[in-house]
């Protein structure tokens, strides 16, 4: 776990320190669950599922766009220090064993992260001091995800090579 976390420092240029600054006060109490509610539905509803790179948006195409924005507000709310509204829902959020099937390359990252940078400058609610300690957070998690679920499908393709296509050395 620490590999992943020190490549994801290097790989988004956030120190660690800097994307756990989100510990330090309790940016849910500050914020309310509708700042949250707002982030999310702006992120998904008139972003992502909008997306003009069809390879960017294809990777959502089996998630209800309902789903996608609850589960992220409920998350988002949760680990910036409110309510567990996430895990009691869905479970431990296991983050990078769920985004094990998706393209979660250094390309998707950024585009996922322009998507929510421009989210964040259009909800009001949440100040610019706000803003910049949970794009922080944001921007390390999506590396530690590239490195994680990288990692996730290297194991797969050793532990199953495929002998019925490619050959036993080459991933189906
Ligand atoms: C779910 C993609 C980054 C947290 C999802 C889903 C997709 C996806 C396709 C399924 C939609 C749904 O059913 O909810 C990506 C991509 C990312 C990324 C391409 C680029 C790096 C992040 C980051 C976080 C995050 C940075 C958290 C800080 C979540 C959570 C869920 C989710 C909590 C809901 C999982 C569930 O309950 O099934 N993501 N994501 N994602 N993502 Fe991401």
């Amino acid at each position: 776990m620490q590999a992943l976390q020190d490549k994801a420092s290097e790989w988004s240029g956030v120190p660690t320190s800097d994307a756990f600054a989100v510990d330090d006060s309790n940016l849910f109490h500050k914020l309310g669950l509708q700042s949250f509610v707002n982030l999310s539905t702006n992120f998904y509803n008139s972003r992502v599922y909008d997306d003009e790179e069809e390879w960017f948006r294809s990777i959502f195409a089996n998630s209800k766009k309902e789903d996608a924005i609850q589960n992220q507000y409920e998350f988002l709310a949760q680990r910036m220090g409110g309510p567990p509204l996430y895990s009691q829902r869905r479970g431990h959020p296991a983050l990078i064993a769920r985004h094990g099937p998706f393209a979660v390359t250094r390309e998707a990252a950024e585009r996922w992260l322009h998507h929510m940078e421009q989210a964040m400058n259009s909800t009001r609610e949440i100040d610019e001091e706000s803003r910049i300690k949970i794009m922080n957070f944001l921007r390390h998690t999506a590396y530690f995800l590239v490195a994680g679920v990288g990692e996730l499908k290297n194991q797969n393709q050793e532990m199953h090579p495929c002998r019925h296509g490619a050959g036993a050395h080459h991933p189906c």
